[in-house]
């Protein structure tokens, strides 16, 4: 921790090895209590990357996840532009928070995303088989991941099919971090508008139809519990993190087996180590990197640290996910780790509400890729592979791969 503001790491930190978190985050985790980074626009943060910091702070409501509190940490121009737009219910807090996130908990319930197994595993092995038949080489991201997360999420909110490359598209340029403020924020501007008039229609027969948005509607709107345009707000937040976030996840678990076929040979000996071979790439990958800011809205203590009202926090569940105090070797991909306490889909009232979702649309992947497709290989030298550095959800820009 530095005592002189002007020596303050500037952040974010640019990673070395575009798949691993910053070496910085681990000389930070030697010592307790928060580092002091100075942000893009020179105001200061507390910066926590502790498993037990990180999880103290996102689980404690005295820390706000709204964006309009002052002495929010900022992270670029580009996310200020997107954060100043409507708030969804990920940027809220109780109870205000829990008034929205409860009206969709029951339809994201294990129990109710298990009885979509079967679908959402046809939906994955026709794309599959289209690949095959289409022959090498494949973009992974672009010709089997997007187009398979983006017909689940659009499934159940029934969006229709020749509308996924529109919402793909802005939901890239949603997650710019370095881009012109424009872009970003046009993109979900767009998004909003496009599902205004989606809503607006499907407000008409609502009562006669089976999708999400519908029981919404039916359910919430009509008795008065969720205006129109809270209903926009919150589909734009469940067609975005529906999709990216995974179609992402698939990419680099790909990228992990590829470069460490040690791990690859261990799951196809062995069936039966899938699912701790899906937690354990969330842990390693930690994609939604730079998600929890925070503010305090009280004096709070963490880890034997004052963090005064008003003052800025980052809560980074990349670097908890990396923290050899919970994970042993954390550098090291290893499926037969038990890493089920890992943090990627956040920790606290915010934790990821598409959890059940995102983890049976990757044990479906990765239940059947590589038995199908038993020689899949990078189609371009592996350095070439490029990680989305400036994003706000880690990914790959392309996984060319042949067979
Ligand atoms: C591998 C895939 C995914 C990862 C790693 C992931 C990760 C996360 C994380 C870290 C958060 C907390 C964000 C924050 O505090 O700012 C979050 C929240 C959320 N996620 Fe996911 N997510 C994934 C897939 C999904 C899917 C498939 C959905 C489907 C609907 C979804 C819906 C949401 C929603 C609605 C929230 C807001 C929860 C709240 O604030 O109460 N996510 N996710």
């Amino acid at each position: 921790m530095s005592g002189c503001p002007y020596s303050a790491p500037s952040f974010p930190i640019a990673r070395q090895c575009p798949f691993v978190p910053p070496e910085e985050y681990r000389a930070f985790q030697q010592q307790p209590g928060p580092a002091r980074i100075r942000m893009w626009d020179g105001t200061h943060a507390w910066l926590f990357t502790r498993y037990d910091d990180v999880r103290a702070v996102l689980g404690d409501n005295r820390f706000s996840g709204n964006p309009g509190v002052p002495g929010f940490p900022s992270l670029s121009a580009a996310r200020n532009a997107v954060l100043d737009l409507e708030p969804a219910f990920i940027r809220m807090d109780p109870p205000e928070h829990g008034h929205f996130r409860r009206m969709l908990t029951k339809e994201f319930m294990i129990k109710r995303v298990e009885a979509m197994r079967p679908r959402i595993e046809a939906i994955f092995g026709r794309l599959l088989d289209e690949l095959v038949r289409r022959g090498p080489p494949a973009n992974l991201v672009e010709d089997l991941f997007l187009p398979f997360t983006s017909e689940v999420i659009a499934g159940i909110l029934d969006v229709p099919r020749e509308d996924h490359g529109f919402f793909q598209e802005q939901s890239r340029l949603k997650v710019l971090l370095d881009a012109d403020p424009a872009i970003p924020k046009a993109a979900s501007e767009r998004m909003l508008s496009y599902l205004d008039t989606l809503i607006t229609a499907r407000e008409k027969d609502a009562q006669d139809r089976d999708d999400l948005l519908s029981r919404l509607i039916v359910e919430q709107v009509r008795p008065g519990n969720l205006s129109h345009r809270e209903l926009v707000v919150m589909a734009e937040l469940l067609l975005m993190a529906g999709h990216e976030t995974t179609a992402n996840q698939m990419a680099l678990g790909v990228y992990s087996f590829l470069t460490n076929p040690d791990q690859l040979a261990l799951l196809r000996a062995d069936p039966s180590l899938l699912r701790g071979a899906v937690e354990e790439m969330l842990r390693f990958h930690t994609i939604v990197h730079y998600n929890a800011f925070r503010v305090a809205l009280e004096d709070v203590e963490v880890s034997g640290h004052t963090i005064r009202k008003g003052e800025g926090v980052v809560a980074l569940i990349s670097g908890a996910n990396h923290d050899e105090t919970a994970f042993e070797n954390p550098e090291r991909f290893d499926i037969t780790r038990k890493a089920g306490h890992h943090v990627a889909f956040s920790y606290g009232n915010h934790q990821c509400l598409g959890q059940p979702l995102a983890r049976l649309e990757l044990q479906t992947v990765f239940g059947s890729l590589f038995e199908r497709i038993p020689t899949l290989r990078f189609a371009i030298a592996q350095e070439a592979i490029e990680g989305k550095g400036d994003h706000f959800v880690q990914g790959l820009q392309t996984l060319p791969v042949t067979w």
